[in-house]
């Protein structure tokens, strides 16, 4: 059985103050709905805010993305090592990485490495955009993405894939549960082949890309789909917790 996972990813929104108020609001509600693992990944400033807000409480923190590297003359970066201990999952090539940092293959593929041996569960994100959507190559796209990225990783303790069609984010225009279901499914087989079957078959793989409390259902429906990562709706405490909410009702675990 695959716990179901809802993450919230803040992107670059909410100074300090904000981001405190957010959880505290949405932290007694969240606390009351088992069987779903619950996560937000605030912008780094905030993180240790967010986690001190949120000590005792069943809802976890993670970082939007992190460098490779442990430590040294990499000014700006954050290292894994800075991480470790202060949140438990760190979302890596984000497609926003991809189109406005430059990130690609190796880049993502160092970062997961990293992640796994800093003890970080990466969410590793994949999908493809929309020309490539509509030249009918998603199948393609999305496995390259998995077979960079992948590259010689062999136990991924607690690895988790998005699927995140360029063109559904942010756009309010969400792919459909079934499409969803039929990518999430390759990737599956695509881990399968690149890891190992059981690793795959235990993985949780995440849709995101428009995510909100009325079409969530369709998606944590399928049976592919283990989750959301949530851009927009996360920023607003009642969608959030309503997200939550229904992937308990369709798919959460007592
Ligand atoms: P939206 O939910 O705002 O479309 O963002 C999705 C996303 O990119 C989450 O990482």
């Amino acid at each position: 059985m695959r716990l179901p996972l809802i993450a919230g990813n803040w992107k670059m929104n909410t100074t300090v103050d904000e981001g405190v108020s957010l959880v505290t609001r949405m932290r007694p509600l969240l606390d009351k709905i088992n069987g779903v693992e619950k996560l937000v990944c605030p912008p780094f400033v905030s993180l240790v805010a967010v986690r001190d807000t949120l000590a005792g409480s069943t809802v976890k923190t993670g970082a939007q993305n992190m460098y490779f590297e442990e430590k040294g003359a990499y000014t700006g970066e954050i290292s894994p090592l800075m991480l470790a201990g202060l949140c438990e999952y760190a979302i890596i090539g984000h497609s926003e990485r991809r189109q406005y940092f430059q990130e690609a293959g190796e880049m993502i593929n160092r970062k997961v490495k990293a992640a796994l041996k800093a003890g970080l569960k990466p969410i590793l994100c994949v999908g493809e955009r929309l020309e490539e959507n509509e030249a009918g190559k998603t199948a393609e796209v999305v496995t390259g993405h998995l077979k960079s990225a992948l590259v010689d990783i062999k136990s991924p303790d607690g690895l988790v894939i998005a699927y995140e069609p360029v063109w559904a984010i942010g756009t309010g225009k969400a792919a459909t549960g079934k499409q969803s279901n039929e990518t999430i499914g390759l990737i599956r087989e695509t881990a399968g082949k690149l890891i190992d079957k059981a690793t795959a078959r235990d993985m949780r793989i995440l849709y995101g890309g428009s995510v909100t409390a009325e079409n969530i259902a369709e998606f944590v429906s399928q049976p592919e789909i283990d989750g959301g990562l949530v851009g927009g709706a996360s920023l607003k405490a009642d969608q959030f917790v309503a997200i939550v909410q229904k992937t308990k009702e369709v798919k959460g675990r007592i």
